[in-house]
């Protein structure tokens, strides 16, 4: 879906800035341009990053240790 219609963002486009290592709205901003324009689309653009950081986290919360992990 279209997040930003000025610069022809995308929910997916936002998704895709955060996993390859942008870790804020400040920085997916820069990354892809969007609300770089009119501003209209901050609000969702906000939502997307805020979700998808929140679903990256409980990922990698899930992620067990194998049973014969040691620590170095
Ligand atoms: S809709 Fe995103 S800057 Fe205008």
């Amino acid at each position: 879906m279209y997040v930003c219609l000025c610069t022809g963002v995308t929910d997916g486009k936002i998704r895709d800035a955060i996993y390859e290592g942008c870790c804020s709205y400040k920085e997916v901003r820069l990354a892809t341009g969007v609300a770089s324009q009119c501003g209209k689309c901050a609000c969702l653009a906000k939502e997307v990053v805020r979700e998808t950081l929140m679903e990256l986290q409980t990922a990698q919360a899930a992620i067990p240790y194998p049973a014969e992990f040691t620590a170095a």
